[in-house]
């Protein structure tokens, strides 16, 4: 076995938690580098929907953001229930309680740094409803993603990998991962 090939057999048997904004591919990618990898894969937003029995969207129009925040956190734990998983999680998520820590030491963790432009050209046309961008124009969408952005990016940057790519595929996040040493 090559160091490489030690590496990823580590990996396999690891948590990978993919963060990053909304619309920076993790579900889409998570998905597709599970599926190339043999390792199962779990949307928590999905994840936070099954257990509460309502949408996203129900869940901040029911409960505020507040309310969305300790639900998010409490799928989140739930998913140390998985030995090895590529887990999306919600582009807030590793911004509010102690959550990026715990993802830090619960798995591996890989920031998708994608630029504000390709973020807001993937939001405008997105058929996901995501209430914190509901309704926002181009222009509004690229003034939000800017500021957000740089409010979460401490949190972000605390990730294990950082990959800065607008168009990334499957096979970059497996290289990214197993040249981690
Ligand atoms: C959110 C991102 C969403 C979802 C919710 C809030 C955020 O997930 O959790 O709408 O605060 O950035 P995606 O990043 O998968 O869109």
């Amino acid at each position: 076995m090559t160091q490489i090939d030690n590496h990823l057999d580590y990996l396999l048997n690891q948590k990978i938690f993919l963060i990053g904004f909304m619309g920076c591919g993790k579900s889409k990618l998570g998905k597709a580098t599970a599926l190339k990898l043999e390792v199962p894969f779990l949307d928590l937003d999905t994840l936070i929907e099954t257990i509460n029995h309502q949408s996203i969207p129900q869940l901040f129009e029911n409960l505020g953001e507040e309310g969305f925040r300790i639900k998010e956190k409490e799928a989140l734990q739930q998913s140390a229930m998985a030995n090895n998983a590529i887990i999306a999680t919600g582009g807030g998520a590793p911004c509010f309680f102690d959550n990026m820590d715990w993802m830090n030491n619960n798995g591996v963790t890989i920031f998708i740094d994608t630029p504000v432009n390709v973020l807001a050209d993937r939001l405008i046309n997105a058929k996901v409803e995501r209430p914190l961008v509901k309704g926002k124009s181009y222009e509004e969408l690229l003034d939000f993603i800017a500021t957000k952005l740089n409010e979460r990016r401490p949190f972000y940057e605390q990730a294990q990998i950082v990959i800065k790519e607008g168009d990334l595929n499957a096979e970059m996040l497996i290289d990214a991962l197993t040249q981690k040493r």
